[in-house]
């Protein structure tokens, strides 16, 4: 018999976050409030490094892209989890719940891969400063992006393949206020035991692989750049200080959900939370107030939307 006929359940229960209605209030005005910062942050970003041709350089192109999965990223659950506030049945069809799963990992998987190469975008530029340049190059940089949609992709493919044959037969609270792998898996009507380690391999190993592989990465920048000049510390670690926040920000999190053994349930709806909603804030903010290109950029934008505005 075909594996999707056993399948029975069409939809899943998702979790509230509020149960009064005065939380719910106060939760739905502080996401959107967030949610509006968030896209309207990103996109400054994009449209300030688009504009601006001072700014057409690895490192902020980088920034543009991180930017665009910000909202990607916040976008696969925050309108939802707003909306799902005031609705007393909080069901998600089968298709929904998969969809969502597929590009919350899709975009966290393409995030990881652009921290990366910013990661590797400031060691060329830090530790190897006369060779930046060729290194990267245009071509070199957009063969980063690409790769790092390409991680994005097959990181979620290939959680994604074990789940979407998995027989549903009855429970269907899904325990969260979103799908996501460890939670549905649980679900199925099959011991799964072996497919829990699949996932907690694959997005929880390898987040707190490339966690640790990054934190040692700009270490290793910082005891480069002080054995050259001591006076290009400080501003070195200016830059990077930025970069290794975001990095903990992200990463933090994704190994609370994925790899620790015992999911404490508020604390998993928090720490999801700080992904979705205060991550991708904070990004724009932690690189655009911090770095001076950045508001010399906004402000020549800004005289140009005014004199422009001032010519009609
Ligand atoms: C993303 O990076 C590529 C490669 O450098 C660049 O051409 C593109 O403009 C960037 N995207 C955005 C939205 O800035």
């Amino acid at each position: 018999m075909d594996q999707l006929n056993d399948s029975v359940v069409t939809e899943f229960v998702l979790l509230g976050l509020a149960q009064s209605l005065g939380m719910q209030f106060f939760l739905s005005f502080f996401f959107s409030l967030f949610y509006l910062g968030i896209i309207l942050g990103n996109l400054f970003i994009v449209f300030t490094v688009i504009l601006d041709p001072h700014l057409h350089s690895p490192m902020y192109f980088l920034l543009a892209n991180l930017s665009v999965i910000d909202v990607g990223l916040s976008s696969t659950t925050v309108p939802r989890m707003i909306s799902d506030l005031f609705t007393d049945c909080k069901v998600i069809s089968f298709h929904n719940c998969m969809i969502q799963m597929f590009f919350i990992h899709v975009m966290g998987g393409v995030e990881m891969g652009l921290l990366i190469a910013m990661a590797y975008d400031r060691y060329t530029a830090i530790c190897k400063p006369l060779h930046y340049l060729t290194i990267m190059n245009p071509k070199m940089c957009m063969l980063l992006v690409v790769a790092a949609w390409v991680i994005g992709v097959i990181h979620a493919v290939s959680q994604f393949v074990f789940v979407i044959n998995l027989p549903f037969c009855g429970p269907n609270n899904v325990g969260s206020f979103y799908c996501d792998f460890p939670r549905v898996i649980k679900l199925a009507c099959m011991d799964t035991y072996r497919l829990e380690f699949v996932v907690t391999a694959n997005s929880g190993f390898i987040s707190m692989g490339t966690f640790f592989f990054l934190i040692v990465s700009y270490i290793f920048i910082l005891v480069t750049v002080r054995q050259h000049s001591s006076n290009d510390l400080s501003r070195a670690f200016f830059t990077l200080s930025a970069h290794i926040t975001v990095v903990v920000l992200f990463f933090a999190p994704c190994m609370f959900l994925y790899v620790w053994p015992f999911p404490a349930k508020s604390l998993d709806k928090f720490f999801a939370i700080v992904d979705f909603v205060v991550t991708p804030v904070l990004n724009p903010a932690i690189y655009t107030l911090r770095n001076k290109d950045m508001k010399v950029a906004m402000r020549r934008l800004s005289r140009q939307v005014v004199s422009s505005r001032e010519m009609n």
